[in-house]
């Protein structure tokens, strides 16, 4: 009896020494503890998230002294990996005090002190002192709110909406009108295709959501690509272009089709020269671009003519915009879910997604569940060669999805709530209710806007 009381005695001493110790000694000093900024919201954010938070959310993380048992250390560093694959600040803790942190790592960060989710509750069992108190909770919230507000609300929001994570697109975007007309021209010219058979609209139809509504599209000669062919509307939004954001411009992609021999088969020599033929596109070129047609001239204007496909007044934009009549019971509660399912805090900002790279498969492998995994699937993998990066693709927008099917990179389903489905189980980690996934596509078809005054069909 003795004994065993001993034992016990000794475990719970042990059990108290790392909490205790854990009290005592100060958290290592980073990048953000020490940061120095005039910024009062972002310098108290930067202190709660430098003691509270980075150590597991920056690969510049420090291990604690009990580190060196054996079983602790396979703990702490599995917790560090998973949270760095959830939230990895690295990039915005570069250049804290000048760079707004990302909007889809800002919505996350949101997300997770409303919902009291961080830290761990295995690591506050160890860190008594680390529970976020509500005034720290407050000063985050207030610093994500005054981030937003700077850099990525809409003005024309309503204004008890105008520190949602998604907002409403522009009315319009201001461009150069000749260029854009030449663009649409261009955008709609089957001579970018060696054989004179597929313009961008072939693959990127206006009349199919910005896309060909097929699982791969299909290329000259009758050749089938190994990608979906995503929305060409509102990709003016986007931070990158392609799933893994392999062109920075909407200019520098259309490169990539003229010369894919899958897709266009052509190249600028080829192009320019049959351009040149025709007097009346010559005559309209030269007074936009007195140099005439070059793979620069041509990427520009249709670069200026994609960013004029956006596509407002949605019924969603016009609930945001106040009109609260706008979206059905239904759809507003699919909205609620929406946010409290973790959805905005992927699919954020004004075009509901194209802001960050994030996991097909966060919290469960969706490519071991698929199978015949190709080298498409590994999406930012394929440029940057980092592990880290395997299987992340640039985060689709939701606009217009009920028309921009089949969905995912590999299209897969056409299903609407197929889709909704998979994120959830792939991404969220949850079983939905059927209504709840009823709720979601109710409020996901909302999304569909106005291109030149009609809506889109
Ligand atoms: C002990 C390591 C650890 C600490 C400390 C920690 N986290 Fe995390 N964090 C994780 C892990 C692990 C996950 C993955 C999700 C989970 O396990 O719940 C995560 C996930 C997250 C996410 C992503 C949530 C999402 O919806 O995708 C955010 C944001 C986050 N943490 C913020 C914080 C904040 C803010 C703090 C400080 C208050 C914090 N974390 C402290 C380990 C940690
Ligand atoms: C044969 C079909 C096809 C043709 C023709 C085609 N595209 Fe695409 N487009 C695709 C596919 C497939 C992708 C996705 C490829 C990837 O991400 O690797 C894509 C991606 C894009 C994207 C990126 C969108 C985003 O959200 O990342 C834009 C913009 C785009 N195309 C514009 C154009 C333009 C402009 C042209 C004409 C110069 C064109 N496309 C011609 C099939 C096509
Ligand atoms: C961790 C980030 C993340 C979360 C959370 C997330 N998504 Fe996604 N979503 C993505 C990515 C990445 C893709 C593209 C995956 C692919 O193509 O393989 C995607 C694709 C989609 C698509 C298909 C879009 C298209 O054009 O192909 C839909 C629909 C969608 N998500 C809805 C949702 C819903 C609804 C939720 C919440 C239940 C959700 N997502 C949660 C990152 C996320």
């Amino acid at each position: 009896m003795k004994k065993v009381l001993g034992v016990l005695v000794i475990l719970i001493l042990l059990g108290l020494v790392v909490p205790v110790a854990n009290l005592v000694i100060p958290a290592p000093p980073n990048r953000l503890s020490a940061l120095r900024t005039e910024d009062l919201l972002l310098a108290q954010a930067a202190r709660v998230l430098g003691v509270k938070c980075v150590n597991c959310h920056t690969s510049e993380y420090v291990l604690p002294f009990y580190a060196k048992f054996p079983v602790a250390k396979g703990i702490i560093e599995q917790d560090i990996r998973t949270g760095l694959r959830f939230w990895n600040l690295d990039e915005w803790m570069a250049d804290a005090a000048s760079q707004p942190m990302p909007e889809a790592a800002l919505a996350k960060l949101e997300h997770t002190v409303q919902h009291d989710e961080m830290p761990p509750t295995q690591y506050l069992l160890l860190h008594w002192s680390h529970r976020l108190s509500a005034d720290e909770k407050a000063a985050l919230l207030a610093w994500v709110a005054d981030v937003r507000a700077k850099h990525y609300a809409a003005a024309w929001t309503a204004p008890r909406f105008a520190n949602e994570p998604v907002q409403p697109l522009p009315q319009s975007v201001a461009l150069d009108p000749a260029k854009v007309a030449l663009g649409d021209k261009l955008y709609h010219d089957v001579r970018l295709s060696a054989d004179d058979t597929l313009s961008c609209a072939s693959c990127h139809g206006l009349d199919k959501g910005g896309t060909d509504q097929a699982q791969f599209s299909t290329g000259i000669d009758g050749q089938v690509g190994d990608i979906n062919s995503p929305t060409t509307f509102n990709a003016g939004f986007h931070f990158a272009q392609f799933w893994d954001g392999r062109a920075a411009t909407l200019e520098d992609q259309a490169d990539g089709p003229v010369n894919n021999p899958i897709e266009m088969g052509s190249n600028w020599p080829q192009v320019v020269g049959k351009l040149q033929q025709d007097e009346a596109l010559m005559a309209e070129f030269l007074a936009v671009y007195p140099e005439g047609p070059s793979k620069e001239s041509v990427t520009d204007a249709i670069g200026a003519f994609e960013r004029s496909l956006v596509t407002p007044d949605s019924a969603f934009d016009k609930y945001l915009m106040g009109d609260e009549t706008a979206l059905t019971d239904n759809q507003q509660r699919g909205y609620a879910l929406f946010k409290d399912y973790h959805c905005a805090t992927c699919h954020v900002g004004m075009a509901m997604g194209g802001q960050s790279y994030e996991y097909m498969g966060l919290v469960a492998d969706y490519f071991a569940a698929r199978g015949n995994v190709q080298k498409a699937d590994f999406g930012r993998f394929n440029v940057t060669e980092n592990e880290a990066d395997r299987h992340k693709f640039k985060v689709p927008s939701l606009r217009n999805i009920a028309l921009t099917y089949p969905y995912f990179h590999d299209g897969s389903t056409s299903d609407l709530k197929e889709a909704v489905r998979t994120m959830a189980t792939y991404n969220v980690g949850v079983t939905l209710p059927e209504a709840d996934v009823a709720a979601i596509v109710a409020f996901l078809e909302s999304l569909t806007g106005k291109y030149k005054g009609a809506l889109l069909q």
